[in-house]
């Protein structure tokens, strides 16, 4: 008791805070979303300042900058020429996904992973095909998937990565690549993703009008144990890696994930939550250790990896080691 104990003993100087950080972010725990499209020159996502939306070549320069700087693994978006209402594109050879992925494994050493949903692909935005409702048809879906992680496998990703909530998607990817040879790829679920209004600026950088919601299969944001009931399947589907996704409204979810679960866990600060902070901080409303701040939440909260647009910018910092 005061006046024995005294905490400030342990932050009296820069070392000796550091000695004692119960945690920190790391370059090397960090995974960078890139946008491709086949087009000849980047497009900026207004709502996501210093984000760009990349030709295959400039991607491929970026992804070797990210390795540069200690990031271990990129994560793939692309945005299709045209769009159908199968969003069968998703699956074609010569998307700039799958070439970006094949150039990336060809030119770095870097950990490739792919998002594989059909939302930037399809004509009405939605996450698979309607056939007819409001929201995607589950099973016709997961047949989309499976076609999708195979040509992203066979481009070469190390990690496919199912966004779109569909029950038994991990299981569909799974045993698709399983029999298709690649039963070395792995699978990183967005297994308790929520229906949350922090992606808004993605629908911009996917180049998707998309302007329902996804309630019908996405978690709504009041839930917290349906978030462990959708990692339990996951898990039990032969998900190599789970992920909490929004990070920063989730927090709650992340630390009760990493009680329940000993698979790696990783958090998506998805694009909403990068706009938040980076608009704040260009306006000088904010600090830029806020940034460093709400990773370090994230990490707090138990994430191993975490997936987010600043990773380049906070490597280059030199604020994480
Ligand atoms: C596709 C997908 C989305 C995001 C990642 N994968 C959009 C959505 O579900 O609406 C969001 C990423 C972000 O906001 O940064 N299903």
């Amino acid at each position: 008791m005061f006046p024995e104990r005294r905490m400030r003993r342990l932050r009296s100087g820069a070392a000796t805070r550091t000695l004692f950080a119960e945690a920190d972010v790391r370059a090397s725990d960090l995974v960078y979303p890139i946008f491709v499209e086949h087009r000849d020159e980047a497009v900026p996502i207004g709502s996501m300042p210093g984000i760009e939306r990349l030709p295959v070549e400039s991607a491929v320069k970026e992804a070797k900058e990210v390795e540069e700087l200690g990031v271990p693994a990129v994560l793939l978006f692309g945005v299709p020429e045209e769009k159908d209402d199968a969003g069968s594109s998703a699956w074609s050879e010569g998307e700039a996904v799958q070439e970006a992925l094949r150039r990336m494994g060809e030119e770095t050493e870097l950990v490739l992973m792919a998002d594989t949903c059909l939302c930037e692909y399809t004509s009405h935005g939605h996450c698979g095909p309607l056939n007819g409702g409001t929201a995607p048809d589950n099973d016709a879906t997961l047949e989309a998937l499976e076609r999708v992680a195979l040509s992203q496998a066979s481009a070469g990703a190390d990690f496919v990565s199912p966004s779109g909530m569909m029950d038994g998607m991990v299981q569909a990817v799974r045993s698709a690549l399983d029999d298709g040879g690649f039963g070395e790829v792995g699978v990183m679920s967005y297994s308790a993703k929520y229906a949350s209004g922090f992606y808004g600026p993605f629908r911009e950088a996917a180049g998707s009008g998309f302007e329902g919601h996804r309630g019908g299969y996405q978690i709504q944001p009041s839930q917290r144990r349906e978030a462990q009931v959708e990692n339990l399947l996951d898990y039990e589907e032969g998900a190599d890696v789970l992920m909490v996704k929004p990070a920063m409204p989730y927090l709650d979810v992340i630390r009760e994930t990493r009680q329940r679960f000993d698979l790696p866990l990783a958090a998506y600060q998805v694009s909403g939550e990068y706009s938040m902070l980076a608009g704040a901080v260009e306006n000088g409303l904010l600090p830029g250790e806020a940034v460093v701040e709400s990773l370090l939440s994230v990490k707090r909260a138990g994430a191993d990896v975490v997936i987010t647009y600043f990773a380049k910018e906070v490597a280059e910092s030199g604020q994480v080691a």
